[in-house]
């Protein structure tokens, strides 16, 4: 028999981390948990701890990093948001143990430090729903054998609207997300389709698949998590229900499939499934990040930094949804891109990014 694992969950207190702590309890035979940690709700993680009797907590991304050199400690969960992730990313692959990774941030970021280290198959498990899916459909095929991967997008709360319409969104607009409910920063990353561009980025990196192969297609339904088409023309596509403990779960169960108790997807209820090209004229972050992951090096880094920062400002209201684009586009032209070497370099560009950004909103606010 199966022995448990042991998993740690970084984020316990956001939209992945409770989702996960459900397939937890749904496997009690199978999955343990060793630590959580959160960053600011700290009485939810404490009582997180109490319902599944974990000694070890902790709060901060930095304080996280301990947990994962715990003893027991089989399986981490990153689900940190941001770039403030990609330290535990490279510390769980530093250790030998398994990433199941929500945290995207850590691929954009430091794709080319961190795919090297997930060496063997299993080692770094996408808990992003499209990845997981093309992780699936890729699965028992050979590598030359395909020719595109189509990550699906449902083209967020905004899909339809001109530049004009969209100047003057609001935040709370942007976070009435159609079909996924998850934190808000992916949320006004769907809505900007910059949440599709770091797919595209991280889907480079997992599958090793030039940009050119990865289409963007948008599927409103939310149905197809995503397809990978073959050179005999064939096409695989992953369908299921929009609930993401299945992805959750088929990470941590990996190699294994395991009996969830998720609402199956009925074909006779969905009725159509609709397709559309991703208007990139008016959502300009998607083309913005294809620019800095096709140019590669630093650039994904700082046009991250830049986002996170652009969106905690809209969050605030302190600046307007196109505002978030153009701060992008901004803090790109303004770096001189370098190849990727060390986290400490990487946490450097990032940080003079956070202030280029800073600059371009305080410049607009001032206008
Ligand atoms: N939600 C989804 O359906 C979904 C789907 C695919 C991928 N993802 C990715 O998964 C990641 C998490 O998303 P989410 O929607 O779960 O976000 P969320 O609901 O905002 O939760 C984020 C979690 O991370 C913690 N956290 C944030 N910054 C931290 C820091 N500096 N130190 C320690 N803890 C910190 C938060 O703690 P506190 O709340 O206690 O402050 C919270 O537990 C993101 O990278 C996102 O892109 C999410």
């Amino acid at each position: 028999m199966m022995s448990s694992k042991g998993v740690v969950i970084l984020g316990s207190t956001g939209s992945i981390g409770c989702q996960t702590l459900d397939v937890v309890s749904q496997n009690p035979d199978k999955l343990h948990v060793v630590g959580l940690a959160c960053g600011t709700r700290v009485s939810d993680m404490q009582r997180q701890a109490q319902k599944f009797s974990v000694r070890h907590t902790a709060v901060g991304a930095d304080d996280a990093l301990d947990l994962i050199d715990l003893d027991g400690v089989d399986i981490v969960v990153n689900a940190l948001v941001g770039a403030a992730g990609l330290r535990a990313s490279y510390k769980t692959l530093m250790a030998g143990k398994t990433l199941a990774l929500a945290n995207k941030e850590s691929l954009v970021v430091g794709g080319d430090l961190l795919m090297p280290m997930a060496d063997k198959p299993g080692r770094l498990m996408p808990i992003d729903s499209e990845h997981g899916a093309i992780y699936q459909c890729l699965m028992g095929e050979e590598a030359s054998h395909v020719r595109r991967l189509w990550v699906t997008a449902s083209g967020g709360p905004f899909r339809g609207m001109t530049t004009d319409q969209l100047k003057n969104v609001t935040a709370k607009e942007a976070l009435a997300h159609p079909t996924w409910n998850m934190g808000p920063k992916i949320t006004i990353d769907s809505s900007t389709l910059m949440n599709k561009g770091l797919e595209v980025i991280e889907a480079h990196h997992l599958f090793d698949m030039p940009y050119e192969r990865i289409e963007v297609v948008v599927q409103p339904q939310s149905a197809i998590h995503s397809m990978v088409e073959y050179t005999d023309g064939s096409v695989k596509a992953h369908l299921g229900t929009t609930d993401m403990r299945i992805p959750i779960q088929f990470a941590l169960s990996y190699p294994e499939r395991w009996d969830a108790p998720v609402a199956p997807l009925d074909f006779r209820e969905l009725g159509s499934l609709e397709f559309a090209a991703p208007d990139t004229k008016t959502f300009r972050c998607l083309a913005l990040a294809r620019e800095a992951g096709k140019t590669g090096g630093t650039l994904p880094a700082v046009m991250n930094a830049a986002n996170e920062v652009a969106v905690g400002a809209f969050l605030q209201g302190e600046c307007s949804f196109l505002d978030i684009a153009a701060c992008v586009e901004d803090a790109m032209e303004k770096h001189k891109v370098q190849r990727v070497e060390s986290i400490e370099q990487l946490q450097e560009v990032d940080m003079d990014a956070r202030r280029c950004a800073l600059n371009y909103l305080s410049d607009c606010t001032a206008a």
